[in-house]
């Protein structure tokens, strides 16, 4: 495994001019716009504010063995799948157990219809949390299976969606372990990246963690990365106009650390890009209907563009044809590759704004030279300090045990 403290991400010396902060008209206006709405806060609101509590971390850690025992060792292989990114955090999975075998269910109170008509983003987020449950298990030594099931088509009316199967058995060896490493360390990192380039053989390694049936198109040229900061720019201003949708996002938006750790679930401001009481505010801004509205999304859709120009790279994770497990297994691909990028001291987000309407997937292929395949998820990559982890909800909360 590489050696994640071979890096120094960040270094000030090695920042290129480009990330430095510049005082555009335009930023001008939107950091004025804020601060007179920061001043005109009631001294408690605006208190509350400054003294926004970072995220305590949670216990990330897993035990190095399997335990012994089938409902202690599922219980493990799902404390792995949990530590899983999903969309806006919202954790859509539960887990069966029962003797013979772990069924990975959709929660359907926690998808985003409005946001994620076809489901594509839920599934990758089930996809993602599958993928570490197998890391997990190939680590402590078992020869997991999976079996895919039609997506959409509960066996009974009223039943849980099952996404997947899982059964295991012990196997010959341990493998993925430089993976399994990184469950508990891999974040969606929002931050700036310092703008160095991603090397050959880290790309190569990247790549290698995506199966056939789909495609990694790569971009690092500098004049191309902008481009597409414009195109995810745009992107998520034209995603606000659809108020249900912004409903749905609103609804995850944690206005305070504290709030995040209550739920377990959802995102804060700082993970939209919008930092300290400024951004605090926009956040606030982004209820649909709000005076302020217009100034908050602004605020997002220019700061995801400001973060996306700061890449060394950015990767389109993308599928030729599409089949029921796609967004399953593409889910299973970005884990794979986010894990990857956290061994080799790489920072990562996926970026899902662009590939939430149609025009913007066509005008995302086009831009990566993927004309005519599905474009999955966008994905910036670089150096830059890793954020604090975003909560979780309990094992216990996300799993049902019978013991027949
Ligand atoms: C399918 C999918 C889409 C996502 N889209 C975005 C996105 O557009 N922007 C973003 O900042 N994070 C995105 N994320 C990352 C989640 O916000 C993140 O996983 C969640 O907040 C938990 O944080 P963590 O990944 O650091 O554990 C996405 C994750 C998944 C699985």
């Amino acid at each position: 495994m590489a050696d994640p403290s071979r890096r120094t991400p960040g270094s000030p010396d090695s920042r290129p001019e480009f990330v430095s902060l510049t005082l555009d008209r335009r930023r001008f206006l939107l950091l004025l716009g804020g601060a007179a709405a920061y001043a005109s806060l009631p001294p408690a609101l605006a208190r509350a504010a400054r003294h926004a509590a970072r995220a305590a971390p949670q216990p990330w850690t897993l035990p190095d063995a399997l335990p012994a025992g089938p409902i202690e060792s599922a219980r493990a292989l799902i404390g792995a799948a949990i530590l899983a990114p999903s969309y806006w955090n919202s954790q859509p999975w539960r887990f069966e157990v029962d003797a013979a075998e772990m069924r990975l269910t959709l929660d359907h109170a926690r998808t985003m219809p409005a946001c994620d008509p076809d489901q594509r983003f839920t599934q990758m987020s089930l996809g993602a949390a599958l993928e570490n449950l197998l890391v997990a298990a190939r680590a402590w030594g078992q020869r997991p299976s999976v079996q895919y099931l039609p997506w959409g088509a509960p066996a009974l009316p009223g039943a849980p969606l099952v996404a997947a199967r899982i059964t295991w058995e012990p196997g010959e060896q341990r493998r993925d372990r430089a993976l399994f490493l990184a469950l508990g360390a891999r974040r969606s990192n929002p931050r700036h990246y310092d703008g160095r380039a991603i090397t050959m053989q880290d790309r190569a390694q990247l790549l290698a963690q995506v199966p056939e049936e789909l495609n990694l198109h790569w971009l690092d040229d500098r004049a191309e990365i902008r481009r597409v900061a414009l195109l995810v720019h745009d992107a998520t201003l034209a995603r606000s106009r659809d108020a249900v949708g912004q409903g749905e996002r609103f609804r995850w938006l944690r206005m305070s650390d504290g709030d995040a750790r209550r739920t377990g679930d959802g995102i804060t401001p700082e993970r939209l890009g919008l930092a300290g009481p400024l951004g605090w505010l926009a956040a606030h801004a982004l209820r649909p209907g709000g005076h302020a509205f217009a100034w908050g999304v602004g605020s997002v859709a220019h700061e995801a563009a400001d973060a996306v120009r700061s890449s060394g790279a950015l990767a389109l994770l993308s599928a030729p044809r599409r089949q029921d497990p796609t967004f399953l297994m593409a889910g299973q691909a970005y884990e794979r590759l986010a894990l990857k990028a956290t061994t080799l001291g790489l920072a990562q987000q996926p970026l899902s704004a662009p590939v939430e309407s149609e025009p913007h997937r066509a005008m995302l292929a086009k831009r990566f030279g993927a004309a005519g395949e599905d474009p999955l998820l966008l994905v910036r990559l670089g150096h830059a300090h890793a954020p604090d982890p975003m909560p979780r909800r309990a094992v216990a909360l996300v799993s049902t045990y019978r013991a027949s």
